[in-house]
C-alpha cells in the first residue's frame, strides 16, 4: 500500500522533472517564496500536487482535503475565502508549519510546495463572485425577521445555525439558494441534526457540537449547550432533517431572497 503510493508520487514528480529543473535554476539564491506561483499556468501541476498532498498530507487534512475535526486540522478547501490568504502566504505556511501546532513544517523543493499550492487551488471553495441585485436595506429587514434568531451576522444575533458574516464568499450562488430553500439538502459541518430523550423523559432536540464513545455535547434547539452520557439516552436518532425550517416561495420569494443575500453579501467585507 505504501509502496504503490510513493511510487506514483514518484512517477507524478518525475513528470514533473523539467518544471522542478527549471524553478531550481530560476530560484537559484532566492530564500523567500515569490508571492506568485510559478506553476499557475502549467495545468499538470495540481495533479502533482494531489499526488504529494495524498502522501503528506491527507492523514491529517484527510483525502479530500476537507479538514478531519478530531485532531482540528482545518478544511483546506475554504483557504482562499479569507482575503489575506495568496498563494505566497500558503506557500510560506507548507514551508514554516505552524509552531506550537501539529502542522509540521516541510523541507520539500520549492517546485513541490508549489504543486501543493497549484493543488489546494484546484479543490479551492468558490464564492460568490458577482454581485447579488437586491435591495440591502430590505434584506436587512428580511434577515432580522427571519433568520437572525438562529444565525449571527456582524457579532449579533442567534447560534443555533452558523455565523453568516462572511457566507457569499464561502459558498455560491446555487449552494446558497438550496440552503435556504431545502436546508437539509446538505447540512452544514459541526450542524448535524441530533434528537433523543433523557434519563428524566425530556424529549430534547439539537446540532451535534463533539462526541466521543461515551458522550455527546450538542447546543439545544434553546441554544443552550449541553452534555450527556450516552448511555442514559434513549431514542437517540439523526434522521437528517436540518433544524433550519425550510423558506417556500410562499414565504419568501425569489426577489426576497436576492434581498437577504444582497444584504449578506454587503457585510462580506466588515
Ligand atoms: C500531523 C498533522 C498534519 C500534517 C501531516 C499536515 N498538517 Fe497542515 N495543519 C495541521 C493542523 C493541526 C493545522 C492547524 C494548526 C493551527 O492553526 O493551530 C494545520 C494547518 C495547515 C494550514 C493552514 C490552514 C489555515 O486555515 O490557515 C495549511 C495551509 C496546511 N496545514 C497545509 C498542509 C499541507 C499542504 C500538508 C502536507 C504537505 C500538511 N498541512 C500536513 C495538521 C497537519
Ligand atoms: C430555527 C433556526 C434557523 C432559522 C430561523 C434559520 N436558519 Fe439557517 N441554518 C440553521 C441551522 C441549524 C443551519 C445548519 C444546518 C444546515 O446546514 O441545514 C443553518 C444553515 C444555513 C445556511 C448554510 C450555511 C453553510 O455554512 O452552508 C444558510 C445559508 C442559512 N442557514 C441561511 C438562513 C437564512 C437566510 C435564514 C432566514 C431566511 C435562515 N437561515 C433561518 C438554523 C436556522
Amino acid at each position: 500500500m505504501n509502496r504503490t503510493v510513493n511510487r506514483s508520487l514518484h512517477s507524478a514528480i518525475c513528470r514533473f522533472f523539467p518544471a522542478l529543473l527549471f524553478i531550481g535554476l530560476a530560484s537559484t539564491g532566492t530564500a523567500y517564496a515569490q508571492a506568485v506561483n510559478p506553476l499557475e499556468a502549467d495545468p499538470r501541476a495540481a495533479g502533482a500536487g494531489g499526488s504529494i498532498f495524498r502522501a503528506q498530507c491527507a492523514t491529517c487534512h484527510g483525502a479530500d482535503a476537507k479538514g478531519i475535526e478530531t485532531i482540528d486540522a482545518p478544511d483546506l478547501t475554504l483557504l482562499w475565502t479569507r482575503s489575506e490568504t495568496t498563494d505566497g502566504t500558503v506557500f510560506q505556511i507548507i514551508r514554516d508549519g505552524i509552531p506550537g501546532s501539529i502542522m509540521p513544517p516541510h523541507g520539500f523543493p520549492d517546485a513541490q510546495v508549489w504543486m501543493l499550492v497549484s493543488y489546494l487551488r484546484s479543490v479551492a471553495v468558490a464564492g460568490t463572485e458577482n454581485r447579488i441585485a437586491g435591495n440591502e436595506s430590505r434584506g436587512e429587514e428580511l434577515f432580522l425577521n427571519n433568520c437572525a434568531r438562529c444565525h449571527r451576522v456582524d457579532g449579533s444575533g442567534g447560534s443555533l445555525g452558523p455565523e453568516l458574516s462572511n457566507i457569499t464568499r464561502r459558498r455560491s450562488l446555487d449552494a446558497l439558494l438550496t440552503s435556504v430553500r431545502n436546508p437539509s439538502a446538505n447540512i452544514a459541518r459541526s450542524y448535524k441534526p441530533v434528537a433523543f430523550l433523557t434519563a428524566e423523559n425530556e424529549q430534547v432536540q439539537g446540532t451535534i457540537k463533539s462526541e466521543d464513545a461515551f458522550s455527546i455535547q450538542i447546543m439545544d434547539s434553546n441554544q443552550t449547550l449541553r452534555g450527556f452520557a450516552k448511555n442514559q439516552l434513549r431514542e437517540l436518532t439523526r434522521d437528517g432533517q436540518s433544524l433550519m425550517p425550510a423558506f417556500p416561495e410562499s414565504l419568501l420569494s425569489n426577489s426576497e431572497i436576492n434581498d437577504l443575500l444582497s444584504y449578506l453579501q454587503s457585510n462580506r467585507d466588515r
